[in-house]
């Protein structure tokens, strides 16, 4: 068996693993669990705060108290809904002087039964002995809740997670001896689909037990203490060290340590790492909203994920599995991503194709590995994904190696599915990202793509070596232009903002690498201030959008500089004069100096010159000011808009 004890590991380099199968892909939820000496009620709210991001529609906790019950609090709605019902002080067992220092809570999207009290999780046996948590579907849960229900065991839920916690009570009922994790193996084999679960016994009060198909499970290793999380971030309070789970994997954790085995109960390989940011970087530092500060963190997102890539002259790549000779057989480039990372995508296109001269087309995931798609060893589909765990990404990815293509991940999720199935990755280091809405994420995806773009230029030999280190250089110093805007944009992007919030709805042009701008802002103002907007090629204008145009309608536009091309420059113009003779108002994104722009600009945000592919690095900030701000204005919650999840693990 595979002992985990505390130590110092290394930092990133995730393992060249194939999946040991190709699963069905989950719903996200958030699950912790703690086992130390720690009040664990407290330890497992704070943790669940960090994870709300990954649902937020009911959450609950369960805590083995001082007497060896297990105490659950469950409440529909967000945490502050289940705070409000907790016993003040934490689950102590009233009378026995002695807290509850093991436990589990859990955050829910859900997916079976309505978010309601009694179907938040934890769930728990009739006996009220174990207690569990899962993210993903049971899906032969209709057979198994038939055959409980035949022996007699009445259900309280609509849910196919609680089946798991009357099949582990019978399991470890029937031979208390072989303890939880026998029990835990037991019920595992026998359940179909994708399921991470998080078991207690109040019986057996010192361990947790958990296993893991499919959804991310990351082991927290402290000092007397062990943690189980979706996410790091919910157990970085208390410790940086981790152990990523694989697939099939089942673990046992006690105060002391945890042992990992297959699902069959052999050995099982484990990654370990350390985590490389702290917990400022998952604090919200002063603002209101953590989408507020993580766009503020957008020039050391930028600079982190450049950082280390330029190494005697070539770029590098976090990992990589594939040859040079490999590499160089490249003939055609696929883009699949999905939201956000798709207009990361849509960049990408500009750049590989500029500096490669090599077909690229981008897609979103979902439609790509359904309309099969011309794939085959000479393909490199290029996954980007900030949390490398997006169902419809990821299975675009299993398709691409099935069909032999290359795949190369671009990610923010260290150790992440989508990246440990890939051939190559490269990381964006943006930190955690709490806020639905990817803002820092956007923009390192941005300076990925381009990186990648530059490090296939090299092999490929259509960029001498003192070309890509000028490109380097321009990428760098976009931190810089960024930061820049930051300081000039955010206080009239916000009065903008307020002035608009009313508005019904707002369109976005852009042309070229103006375009995937203004589909990113427009985005960005749908998600979080409900409002309709839209974005469009402004050359397609003319081809019905213009029909939206009606009195006092904002448009933004994203203007190419007057420099570089000209020409763009100047159809712009003419597309901005179509819309303000039908009475449009219009916002325009201009380069600092663009007169020309001025007499056509009902509000002007000014951004710094920069080169036609870092524009929309610097254009993209003031739109993500001004949707959270519009949302704010609205009286929206910012980081969680409605119907929403950061990770969308369901296709
Ligand atoms: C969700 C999020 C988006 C994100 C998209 C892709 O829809 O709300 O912000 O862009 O998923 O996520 P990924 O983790 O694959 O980048």
């Amino acid at each position: 068996m595979t002992r985990v004890g505390h130590r110092r590991s290394p930092a990133t380099g995730g393992c060249p693993e194939r999946p040991e199968r190709v699963v069905t892909l989950t719903p996200v939820c958030g699950i912790v669990g703690y086992v130390g000496w720690r009040g664990a009620q407290e330890v497992l709210v704070n943790g669940l705060r960090r994870l709300e991001y990954r649902g937020y529609d009911s959450a609950g906790v369960a805590v083995v108290d001082g007497r060896g019950e297990l105490e659950v609090h469950r409440a529909a709605g967000p945490l502050d809904n289940l705070v409000a019902v907790l016993p003040e002080g934490g689950a102590t067992g009233e009378g026995t002087g002695r807290g509850g220092t093991t436990g589990m809570g859990h955050t829910r999207w859900a997916t079976h039964g309505p978010p309601t009290d009694r179907n938040a999780h934890p769930h728990r046996d009739a006996a009220s002995k174990v207690a569990v948590v899962h993210n993903g579907i049971i899906e032969n849960f209709v057979a198994l809740r038939a055959e409980l229900e035949a022996a007699g065991v009445e259900l309280a839920s609509d849910t196919d997670s609680e089946v798991a916690a009357h099949l582990v009570a019978r399991a470890f009922a029937a031979d208390p001896d072989a303890g939880l994790t026998a029990a835990v193996r037991a019920v595992v084999a026998r359940l179909e689909g994708a399921f991470t679960l998080v078991f207690t016994h109040a019986d057996s009060p010192d361990e947790i037990v958990a296993a893991r198909r499919s959804s991310p499970l990351v082991v927290g290793v402290g000092e007397g203490e062990m943690f189980v999380a979706s996410d790091v971030a919910a157990f970085i309070d208390h410790t940086r060290e981790a152990v990523e789970l694989g697939q099939d994997q089942i673990v046992t954790l006690t105060r002391g340590g945890a042992v990992v085995t297959d699902f069959l109960g052999e050995p099982a390989r484990t990654r370990p790492f350390h985590v490389d940011w702290d917990i400022a970087a998952a604090e919200k530092g002063g603002h209101d909203f953590f989408m507020l500060k993580e766009i503020e963190e957008q020039p050391a997102a930028l600079a982190d994920t450049l950082r280390g890539h330029l190494v005697d002259g070539r770029i590098v790549l976090d990992e990589q599995r594939l040859s040079d000779q490999e590499l160089r057989d490249i003939d055609k480039v696929f883009v699949v991503a999905c939201g956000t990372a798709y207009h990361a995508g849509l960049l990408a296109k500009y750049a590989i194709e500029h500096w490669c001269r090599i077909p690229v087309e981008v897609e979103v995931a979902s439609e790509f590995r359904y309309r099969d798609p011309v794939l085959d060893r000479s393909t490199l589909v290029v996954a980007i994904s900030q949390s490398g765990e997006t169902a419809d990404t990821l299975e675009a990815v299993r398709h691409a190696r099935d069909q032999k293509a290359r795949v190369l991940a671009i990610c923010n999720t260290n150790g992440a599915q989508i990246p440990r199935e890939s051939d190559a990755v490269l990381y964006t280091h943006a930190g955690p990202e709490v806020g639905v809405a990817a803002t820092k994420t956007f923009t390192a995806q941005v300076i990925a793509c381009y990186l990648v773009g530059l490090a296939l230029a090299q092999t490929f030999g259509t960029k001498y070596a003192d070309e890509v280190a000028r490109e380097y250089a321009e990428l760098e110093a976009s931190t810089d232009a960024v930061a820049r805007v930051l300081e000039a944009v955010v206080e009239p992007a916000r009065a903008l903002a307020r002035e608009l919030a009313a508005s019904k709805a707002v369109l976005f042009l852009g042309r070229h690498v103006g375009f995937p701008v203004a589909l990113e802002g427009a985005l960005k103002l749908k998600e979080l201030a409900y409002m309709h907007a839209e974005g469009f090629a402004a050359g397609e204008l003319k081809h019905g959008p213009i029909a939206l145009i009606e009195q006092d309608l904002p448009v933004v536009v994203v203007m190419p500089s007057p420099k570089g091309r000209a020409i763009l420059h100047q159809k712009l113009l003419s597309n901005i004069r179509e819309i303000q003779a039908r009475g449009a108002r219009t916002i325009v994104v201009a380069e600092e100096g663009d007169e020309t722009v001025r007499p056509f600009a009902e509000h002007l945000i000014e951004v710094p010159a920069v080169s036609t592919l870092l524009q929309p690095l610097v254009a993209s900030v003031p739109l993500q000011v001004f949707a959270a701000e519009v949302a704010r204005a609205r009286g929206y919650d910012v980081d969680k808009p409605r119907n929403l999840a950061k990770s969308v693990t369901v296709e």
